[in-house]
């Protein structure tokens, strides 16, 4: 199958993409967050389609993508005061909520669990898209399974060339990592998945936001069963450091030197850049300010797709505090270090 990048967001060619969506192919589509793997959430064979080209294990969960919050009605049992509140403050934007799944939602779109995943994205094009395709979109981050997320449409073509038939190019995603996952009750909510909305912006709207166990502790089984999987994972094996940029240096120095003459990659801050550049020989990327979580996030994915390209033999990331939607980078972070975290 020939993959055709779509650069020119004309309304026929967005018609073209929903109608390709509506009769079961799949589409990446661009979010605010990462690009969608997309297809038709009420098409069981749509959606298959979406698992094999990720290679994805299918008791895994998808997203169900809507325009509005008026279109989740018949895909829900009921709606919860506290996920009424959450929608009013948070949608569209990075947040996924899961509410129990009414009759309509195929079995496929959850896993077999009986809650579904619900998201309205904070992208004019993507709505533009759902609105035309006037289904719901399951879509998951559009990279293998296993590997980094794509922010950018090339770097979905480099894994999706061949699998699908469109990517809808509207460059790069401004947040860069996943929407925050939050199974809602009458009670309370749970974060099953650190993202773009943090648990102190939740606060801020209902009482009793707790997050799941399994993310402090690797012995609970986790709710979002997509988290139990290895993800985010570069090429190359990766070590992060976090403290101020002097100790963060020394450290990189130290493993540099242990590493002789292999050719390292490093994510840094430019305070940490500037320690550095005169000694240390490689391929760097400067992401913002020592500390700077959404500069981090805005250009995570996307350093670590380019350090693939460059064939380097190990990575040293500087990642920054677990506050804020440092949380969700760190989260990341983490599982594309295999655990390789050191705090300084
Ligand atoms: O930002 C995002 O959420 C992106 C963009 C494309 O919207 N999508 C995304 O999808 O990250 P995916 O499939 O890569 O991650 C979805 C996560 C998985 O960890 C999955 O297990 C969890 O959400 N999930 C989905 N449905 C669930 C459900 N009913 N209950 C619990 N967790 C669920
Ligand atoms: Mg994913």
């Amino acid at each position: 199958m020939e993959t055709k990048i779509i650069t020119e967001l004309t309304r026929d060619n967005l018609q073209l993409v929903a109608h390709a969506l509506r009769h079961g192919d799949v589409v990446a589509i661009p979010t605010e967050t990462v690009y969608g793997l997309g297809a038709n959430g009420l098409d069981v064979d749509a959606m298959d389609k979406i698992y094999a080209a990720k290679g994805r294990p299918s008791d895994n969960p998808l997203i169900l993508h809507v325009p509005n919050a008026e279109s989740i009605k018949p895909l829900v049992k009921e709606i919860p005061e506290t996920a009424k509140a959450l929608i009013e403050a948070f949608w569209p934007g990075p947040l996924t909520i899961t509410l129990p799944k009414s009759d309509l939602v195929p079995d496929r779109a959850t896993g077999g669990l009986n809650r579904v995943a619900l998201r309205c994205p904070d992208h004019a094009v993507c709505r533009n898209i759902l609105e035309l395709a006037g289904v719901p979109i399951a879509a998951p981050s559009a990279n293998i399974s296993g590997r980094p997320s794509p922010t950018t449409a090339q770097s979905v073509y480099d894994d999706m060339n061949g699998r699908i038939p469109y990517i809808v190019d509207a460059g790069i995603c401004t947040i860069g990592v996943e929407s925050t996952v939050v199974e809602v009750r009458d009670d309370g909510v749970t974060i099953l998945r650190p993202g773009g909305i943090t648990k102190e912006m939740l606060e801020q709207v209902v009482d009793n936001v707790s997050y799941d166990p399994f993310l402090s502790s690797q012995n609970e089984a986790p709710k979002a069963p997509g988290m139990k999987y290895k993800h985010y994972a570069p090429d190359a094996p990766m070590r992060a450091f976090i403290g101020n940029p002097k100790d963060v240096a020394e450290a990189f120095n130290n493993v540099i030197h242990e590493q002789g003459t292999k050719r390292g990659a490093f994510l840094v801050s430019q305070e940490t850049y500037d320690l550095l550049k005169d000694s240390v020989h490689g391929e760097f990327h400067v992401y913002g300010h020592s500390g700077d979580a959404v500069a981090l996030a805005h250009d995570f994915y996307k350093t670590l797709h380019h350090f693939n390209e460059c064939d380097v033999e190990y990575i040293l990331a500087e990642g920054v505090e677990n506050t804020g939607l440092g949380v969700a980078v760190m989260n990341r972070m983490e599982k594309a270090c295999a655990g390789h975290i050191i705090y300084l």
